[in-house]
């Protein structure tokens, strides 16, 4: 009795099964044949999953305002291309519409002519909010792991596509966050293989603005995961910051911060002059490659690299970042920005953000004045504080004429910065143990921690050498770990 109901259940259950089949053939059936459409016109079936983005700005501070802005300005941007809100979970410390220095408060411009691009951003991850393991968890779609914050997750299907924006500061292997630790390559290429194994995406596209960016995914970034990466810059080389003060094209004269990186102005203001169903990723790769060296030039500009799965390229734009019906009519070829950008090092436009406060201070009788030029004296001494030690841990290590040679040497293309990464991590907490926080300037040594472990050093060798490199120090040079190591 028992037996025969169950072979009944199971016929039935397969009855069910061809039935549905039936209809859906039937539904697509109906479906192709209630339109007429051009071989290229696969819209509908490239449509059937959502789109999905993370947007993060690692920074904090009214210095960094560009990452910010640009990061409030591609929410916008994504938006308008149809976007919902509950499909963009934004991370940004959200410390610049209100910041004192703000001539505008309330408002977040990434253009010396641009509009506000803050109001309407959501306020997903703010503050200490900000950190890479929340960035973890929501990218796997881990709303147990979220740390404070919306909760708002990657909770994406098979069908669906995901877009990625980071901007901030970076070094070798390491990508910045306002808390600490660092984002380091090799656990965030982690979480990307974790998420391609969940089966929860179809295709993802990355773009990645940071000093080195090309050194996450240099010779780390599997093809098979479905993914493709470009980053601002190659393995060594700085990414820019623009719209400075006192540059061309200078900000509106109150403001004294950088209000965009170039990288990052260039995807989103060729998307805003563009129909996005039209252009493919690969087109926006080239122009943005090409306006990112500074139209071939180079001069203070950066190699903007790409990773993963090239053949994602020739997929038109709009899957990932929308489409604004108001493109439509747009000129293909009346490519706006050919004008050359002056810009500044990112590492170097905190101090220029200072030396402008400084200026703007002049006739200022309350103290402030100084208080700006002890903060630039304070972050010069510091930068020589941290070049210095690790120079001479480096002598130490490997000897005068080897030291700054082996510190800096550089692997071949398609390598990645270390081989063990648990290492890197374990140096710099050693070094910073001793010598200090690293800091947001001092992610350029990375590459430093990172040929110290190619070489074979312990850790414990690594310890006696900062030991005795930083207690010479002033113990005043030294920013403490309080707010975490940055490993
Ligand atoms: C790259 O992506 C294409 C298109 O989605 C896919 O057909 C191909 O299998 C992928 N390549 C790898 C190595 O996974």
């Amino acid at each position: 009795m028992a037996k025969s109901s169950a072979a009944l259940k199971s016929c039935f259950i397969l009855l069910v099964m061809m039935v549905f089949g039936i209809i859906v053939n039937c539904s697509q059936a109906s479906r192709w044949e209630s339109t007429i459409k051009m071989p290229t016109e696969k819209e509908d079936d490239e449509e059937i999953g959502t789109r999905w983005a993370v947007l993060v700005a690692g920074s904090q501070g009214y210095g960094n305002y560009r990452h910010q802005a640009d990061v409030c300005h591609a929410y916008q941007l994504l938006r308008k291309g149809g976007l919902k809100e509950e499909n963009i979970v934004v991370f940004m410390y959200d410390d610049i519409a209100t910041s004192d220095l703000n001539p505008k408060p309330g408002v977040i411009i990434n253009h010396p002519q641009g509009q506000d691009v803050y109001a309407g951003v959501p306020k997903d991850y703010t503050g200490e909010h900000v950190t890479a393991k929340n960035l973890y968890a929501v990218l796997l779609g881990d709303k147990d792991a979220v740390q404070g914050g919306s909760g708002k997750v990657i909770d994406s299907k098979p069908d669906d596509r995901i877009f990625l924006y980071y901007a901030d500061h970076g070094g070798p292997g390491v990508l910045g966050m306002p808390n600490m630790p660092f984002l380091y390559a090799a656990d965030f290429i982690e979480v990307l293989k974790k998420k391609h194994a969940s089966g929860s995406y179809k295709e993802m596209v990355m773009y990645i603005e940071a000093c080195e960016s090309g050194s996450i995914f240099e010779g780390l970034m599997p093809e098979d995961l479905n993914i493709y990466v470009t980053t601002a810059s190659n393995a060594e080389e700085s990414s820019w910051g623009t719209y400075c003060p006192g540059m061309d094209p200078p900000p509106p004269p109150e403001y004294i911060t950088c209000l965009g990186d170039l990288y990052s102005i260039a995807w989103m203001e060729d998307s805003e002059t563009h129909n996005l169903k039209k252009e493919t990723i690969q087109e926006q790769y080239e122009s943005v490659k090409y306006r990112t060296s500074n139209y071939n030039t180079f001069a203070a500009g950066s190699h903007v690299m790409e990773y993963g799965n090239r053949s994602i390229k020739p997929e038109a734009l709009y899957l990932y970042q929308g489409f604004d019906p108001a493109t439509a009519t747009l000129n293909q070829n009346n490519i706006g920005g050919k004008r050359r950008l002056e810009v500044v090092n990112q590492r170097d436009a905190n101090l220029l953000f200072l030396w402008h406060r400084y200026n703007q201070l002049k006739n200022d009788k309350s103290g402030k004045k100084e208080e700006t030029l002890n903060q630039i004296k304070e972050m010069m001494t510091h930068r020589t504080h941290l070049d210095t030690s690790i120079r001479l841990v480096g002598d130490l290590l490997f000897g005068p004429h080897k030291g700054s040679s082996t510190l800096s040497v550089v692997r071949s293309p398609g390598s990645p910065l270390v081989d063990d990464w648990g290492c890197l991590k374990a140096m710099v907490r050693v070094f910073e143990s001793h010598c200090g926080s690293l800091t947001q300037y001092g992610m350029k040594h990375m590459r430093a921690f990172a040929n110290i472990c190619n070489s074979g050093v312990s850790v414990d060798t690594m310890k006696e050498a900062s030991m005795v490199v930083c207690n010479r120090n002033d113990l005043k040079l030294r920013i403490p770990s309080s707010g975490g190591y940055s490993a």
